[in-house]
């Protein structure tokens, strides 16, 4: 019989280790907990001018961007886990680490860079594959797991390794104990999280599908951050998000791998659905590295609705 004590506070290690996480994940999804560390203290403390590059998309690259995907690459690189990664800020190719290492990480280290200077929060956005098999035709169900973290008043985690989708705070100490397990959407949306709404001018749905929610009497609840944004929808149980093409952005403005594909898989695991229009963004083949699609996320029920008006 053990003489561990009953522990006092549930630790992110404990966790996974608890819900039969095998050892390899838990320590690499351990390990970007460490960086996701490192990335809110450069974010109090880092100048926040713009670094002089722009990342593959062609944006503006923020001293930020730059040193949160070094900051990342390097935890990656320390874990010895990582055969190869992608990440949003330099998304041409995917890099090697250590070749038979038994995972390929993708990420966006620092999402909503358009909103630090406000003082918004902003978060970082992993996706965890196998490195068996080629990324490049694989879906985003493929993910082993998924996680974000969320830089705001506090710093949250939310994991999932496909065994329901559970949240942490860190600590005083700088622990990640444990604040809610097995976060879950109800079928039920309060408020709305519009994105892309420029898209309305060329995509009348859209325009159909806002006045709905007006009339509904929905509360707006849209901060411009998906992490923020998508997060306050876990954290209450119910709501819509979604980032759909026209415009400026055909397809929609977001990612695939970095960012869409993460969160389908955090937020189908917490019973709540995700869709491109046509199918969930589980189920959509990955062809690029960089490509982008339109995603509705959230409440099952509404996730559908909106997906039939954006079809009519
Ligand atoms: P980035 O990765 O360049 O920081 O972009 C942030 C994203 C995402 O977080 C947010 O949901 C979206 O941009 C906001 O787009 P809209 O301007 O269309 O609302
Ligand atoms: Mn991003
Ligand atoms: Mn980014």
């Amino acid at each position: 019989m053990s003489s561990c004590p009953l522990p006092s506070r549930i630790s992110l290690n404990n966790h996974l280790f608890e819900s039969g996480v095998s050892d390899e994940l838990r320590h690499l999804i351990n390990d970007i907990a460490r960086a996701g560390k490192y990335v809110q203290n450069a974010i109090r403390t880092t100048d926040l001018g713009l670094a002089g590059s722009s990342n593959t998309f062609g944006e503006d690259q923020l001293k930020l961007d730059v040193l949160s995907n070094r900051i990342v690459k390097e935890e990656l690189c320390e874990s010895r886990l990582v055969c190869c990664f992608a990440s949003e800020e330099e998304s041409d190719q995917l890099q090697e680490l250590v070749p038979d290492a038994p995972f390929t990480v993708v990420f966006d280290p620092l999402d909503g860079s358009s909103l630090v200077d406000s003082n918004l929060a902003i978060g970082s956005i992993f996706g965890i594959y196998s490195a068996q098999g080629k990324l490049l035709g694989k879906k985003p169900r493929d993910q082993m797991a998924a996680m974000y973290l969320v830089y705001g008043p506090r710093t949250i985690l939310v994991y999932s390794a496909g065994k329901g989708t559970h949240a942490f705070y860190l600590n005083e100490v700088g622990e990640f104990t444990l604040l809610q397990k097995n976060l879950t959407m109800r079928d039920e949306v309060k408020t709305y999280a519009p994105g892309n709404l420029r898209a309305v001018v060329d995509t009348p749905a859209y325009r159909t599908m806002m006045d709905l929610w007006l009339d509904e009497g929905l509360t707006l609840r849209y901060s411009g951050g998906m992490v923020p944004d998508i997060h306050h929808m876990l954290i209450k149980g119910a709501g819509i998000f979604t980032n759909i093409g026209g415009s400026k952005y055909p397809k929609g403005k977001l990612r695939l791998l970095y960012e869409c594909g993460p969160f389908a898989y955090l937020m189908e695991q917490a019973g709540g659905a995700s869709s491109d229009g046509e199918k969930s963004i589980l189920d959509i083949d990955i062809v690029d590295l960089d490509q982008r699609t339109p995603i509705i996320i959230g409440a099952r029920g509404e996730v559908k609705r909106v997906a039939k008006i954006l079809r009519s």
